[in-house]
């Protein structure tokens, strides 16, 4: 049988002559978690399908329960090795990690393989720049599975009513399938399998402002100096390949960023962050150190016959580092240490598909050789392509963290595979400036986030594309809300910053940044359960009351941790989960404003609040707000993460983690504030209290010491 596999050659989505299907069997169909089976087909062949999605490797713990009912059954056909799970009727598909589309995935296909698609409009959307062979199903009464196809080979995967069908190249690769109680278990299991994102620094929660490009630096400095003179919150200001010199990546075009290390810091004082552009591709020129030590190094990719591989991106020909071999990764990673000490605060790896403007498929040739390395295989670039942004931003963050260890890298990528929020946050790519786009990034960012990779968001106010005022108003309205929310525009469109559309749209996006920084103690305790849980930051309706199947298929409204309810302010009829959920109001004027998103506050909940700031550099808790919205007994619970913010202290305990009680006492509700975790010492002097029900808001504040007692 190995013989075989290895003879044949398979095609997904290539014609080549029958031949007849082969079942294959299962050799080993053990527990490695609670409630997570590996399936491990005859066959199976980890030399040419490393295990690059999960953290680890995963030993049995136990066998299969024989009550197990979510097997997958394999063959070789003509189209590939076929892994086809049957699931119980009823069952509501999602996952599938970057896709456009419904967000519920019923009878929908998929192609994997990466793909650098303007407006996703490639294959009619149905592959995008990320891989992620991973599908959450959610039955009837609630309780979800997950299963996750165990390989970054080129593949097909349908998501029928009745089966989950996973076409592939490679030999047969193992089948990680989890079942339990919830989704949000299963997402949990999801993070134990392929770990979760790192807690980021806090600036990168904060609003970002891009454009294909800032240049010269004068133009950035201009924007920066807007937001703070319009009292407009942004943490970050980006910068896009121009200010390279002729795209060469880690360098600096003399002409248009004279004095990038004095504009940095500049920009700090101002309490701005900067992220800078990096691509794959390395311009052919002898006379440039990044191309010189990598060809010297003989780190490119090669084509079959061994010659350096050369296909053409933004600076004409390149050569592209081969991200499998070790040596390539610690070459790639040092070539991060000059240019982070420019005062670089964070990366944003692009075009890593990798994207090659003349290659075929918009690739590099299948035929070109990687030379792997360590644990990694050789093989063509059939085999690596879909793992080639992952293996390069691995080697990026390696890199950064190596030049400032005491920091938590940020790093943006295009590419990627399933695991990869390990390494990267990533955005939905080149989207367009159209209601259809503005409509579609909400079920993209969902499925994202259902699919392991909590920070995410898309090019908000459209990327490809001019944009109109009320198109601007409207996506910043709810994408304020986003997890990664940042404003990108192509380089041929009209100015997309907040005031570029006048006085009435430079208004709205104050409110609705000035809402979402309110909210950063909340947000920034939903990616702490990110990162402990694996649980989605922005999450759908349905995860609210996963039973209530009225809720599946809702993509307009979403969940922004468990909590809060975003209504972006297109939204039409949306199915709400039933239950108390309380208007709230962050800003003066918020719940009349023409763009903002309706938000709404579980009942039972305490959701921490700050103050509006402007960047991250400022004391959000002067003061701390405490948004309770009691359940029908009177009874409300919350809690908050906090720490340094950056750096790595929190894992010695330099964290604080409060729980928040409410409970009505006759004509009272008392709230109590209980540190429940670590000893960073958070100094909260008053803590004001916001009590709301049947639609009516009670105040009082108090301090931790003592329970604070508001008069309903
Ligand atoms: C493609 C990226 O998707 C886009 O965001 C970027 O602006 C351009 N490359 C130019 O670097």
């Amino acid at each position: 049988m190995r013989k075989f596999f290895v003879a044949l050659t398979v095609c997904v989505g290539i014609a080549v002559p029958a031949v007849s299907a082969y079942s294959v069997g299962i050799v080993d169909e053990s527990l490695v978690g609670d409630r997570i089976v590996c399936f491990v087909p005859e066959g199976f062949d980890a030399t040419v399908t490393p295990e690059l999605i999960l953290q680890r490797k995963f030993e049995p713990t136990g066998a299969r329960p024989d009550s197990w009912s979510l097997n997958p059954v394999y063959e070789v056909t003509d189209r590939g090795v076929r892994t086809v799970v049957d699931i119980p009727a009823g069952t509501s598909l999602y996952g599938g990690g970057e896709v456009t589309g419904p967000l519920l995935r019923n009878g929908q296909t998929i192609r994997i393989w990466n793909t650098d698609t303007g407006m996703y409009l490639v294959d009619g959307g149905r592959r995008l720049y990320q891989s992620h062979p991973w599908v959450m199903g959610v039955r009837p009464d609630g309780s979800a599975f997950g299963v996750l196809f165990d390989t970054f080979h080129k593949a097909e995967m349908l998501t029928a009513d009745d089966r989950i069908e996973f076409v592939a190249e490679g030999t047969p690769c193992k089948t990680y399938v989890i079942d339990r109680e919830s989704p949000q278990a299963v997402l949990k299991g999801l993070g134990e399998l392929t770990g979760t994102m790192e807690m980021p620094p806090l600036w990168a929660l904060g609003y970002h402002q891009c454009r294909f490009s800032y240049v010269p630096q004068s133009r950035a400095e201009e924007v920066a100096e807007t937001f703070r003179a319009r009292k407009i919150p942004c943490d970050v200001i980006w910068f896009d390949i121009n200010y390279m010199d002729g795209f060469r990546i880690f360098t600096v075009s003399d002409t248009e960023m004279p004095d990038v290390r004095g504009m940095n810091r500049k920009l700090h004082e101002q309490g701005f962050r900067t992220v800078y552009m990096i691509d794959p591709g390395v311009k052919v020129d002898d006379n440039y150190f990044v191309y010189s030590s990598g060809k010297k190094a003989g780190i490119f990719v090669s084509d079959p016959y061994g010659n350096e591989f050369h296909g053409k991106v933004w600076p004409g020909d390149c050569a592209f580092p081969d991200f499998t071999r070790p040596e390539t990764r610690s070459w790639w990673g040092g070539l991060y240490k000059d240019f982070m000490n420019f005062g670089i605060d964070g990366i944003w790896n692009d075009m890593n598909e990798p994207s090659v403007f003349d290659g075929p498929g918009g690739t590099m040739p299948e035929n070109c050789i990687h030379l792997g390395g360590g644990n990694l295989p050789a093989g063509r670039h059939s085999m690596w392509h879909n793992a080639y942004g992952r293996l390069m931003v691995e080697a990026s963050r390696d890199g950064i963290m190596a030049v400032n260890p005491d920091k938590r890298p940020f790093l943006l990528s295009r590419s990627n595979i399933l695991g990869g929020q390990r390494y990267a946050a990533m955005w939905t790519g080149d989207n367009a400036a159209s209601a259809d786009h503005m409509k579609l990034s909400v079920p993209m960012s969902l499925t994202l986030g259902l699919s392991g990779q909590p920070f995410n968001g898309p090019d908000i106010g459209g990327f490809v594309g001019n944009t109109d005022g009320d198109l601007f108003g409207n996506w910043l309205g709810f994408g304020a809300f986003f997890p990664f929310s940042r404003g990108h525009a192509s380089c041929d469109t009209n100015d997309k910053e907040p005031w570029a559309f006048g006085k009435d749209v430079e208004r709205e996006s104050r409110m609705a940044l000035e809402r979402r920084y309110r909210l950063i103690p909340y947000i920034y305790t939903a990616f702490r359960r990110a990162h402990t849980d694996g649980q989605p930051v922005m999450a759908p309706v349905f995860m609210a009351d996963p039973a209530d199947v009225s809720l599946r298929a809702e993509e307009q409204a979403f969940l922004l941790g468990t909590d809060l309810l975003v209504i972006p302010a297109f939204a039409e009829n949306p199915a709400l989960p039933s239950g108390i959920w309380e208007n709230l109001s962050l800003v003066k004027g918020d719940t009349m404003g023409k763009y903002q998103a309706g938000l709404k506050i579980r009942g039972g909940s305490i959701v921490p609040a700050g103050r509006v700031i402007e960047n991250m550099t400022e004391n959000p808790f002067e003061p701390l707000t405490l948004i309770v919205c009691p359940d029908n007994d009177g009874n409300a619970a919350g809690m908050m993460y906090w720490d340094e913010g950056d750096g790595w202290s929190f894992r010695d305990g330099n964290y604080c983690e409060l729980a928040f009680r409410a409970r009505r006492d006759g004509k009272y509700m008392v709230v109590t504030v209980e540190r429940t975790g670590g000893d960073f010492p958070l100094d909260l002097g008053r803590i004001n209290v916001e009590v709301l029900q049947n639609g009516k808001v009670r105040r009082g504040s108090g301090s931790m010491d003592a329970p604070l007692r508001i008069r309903m």
